[in-house]
């Protein structure tokens, strides 16, 4: 058994959600990625009349930490109503930053719907240490 992540970390992750602009989807989600030094940054999913410039909740919270100086990071958590699972750009865009992070899924009621490693996610993912040095 794992610990479940802090609630208030569950609950910032819903009210995060209260701020995705969804006007196409309806689908609502939040995200609260924790940087290693503490810090937190939300996040949710903001859509464009231009489907494909739509941005997830959990990248916004990543380039809000990192054009903040923040590099490396412990836990996301994910909130949706049915605790959906993070797509595969947004495991692709944190597993350069955080190939071990715990990313875990909620649903609007606080139920724990997943709990997994990054790597698990993203098995043999594409890294920084995969290009060639220079
Ligand atoms: N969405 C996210 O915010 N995160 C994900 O990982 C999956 C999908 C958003 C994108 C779009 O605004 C809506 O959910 C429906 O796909």
């Amino acid at each position: 058994m794992t610990t479940p992540p802090p609630l208030e970390l569950i609950q910032a992750a819903i009210a995060a959600a209260d701020f995705a602009y969804v006007p196409y989807s309806h689908y609502r989600v939040g995200a609260v990625l924790r940087a290693t030094d503490g810090s937190l940054y939300r996040g949710c999913n903001v859509e464009n009349a231009a489907y494909p410039s739509c941005i997830c909740a959990e990248r916004t919270a990543l380039v809000k930490a990192v054009s903040e100086g923040r590099q490396a990071f412990d836990l996301i958590v994910i909130a949706t109503q049915n605790g959906g699972s993070p797509c595969g750009s947004c495991r692709q865009m944190l597993y350069e930053f955080a190939p071990d992070l715990r990313v875990v899924m909620v649903d609007f009621a606080q139920r724990i719907t997943g709990d997994f490693t990054l790597r698990s996610l993203l098995p043999e993912g594409f890294g920084p240490n995969d290009l060639p040095q220079r």
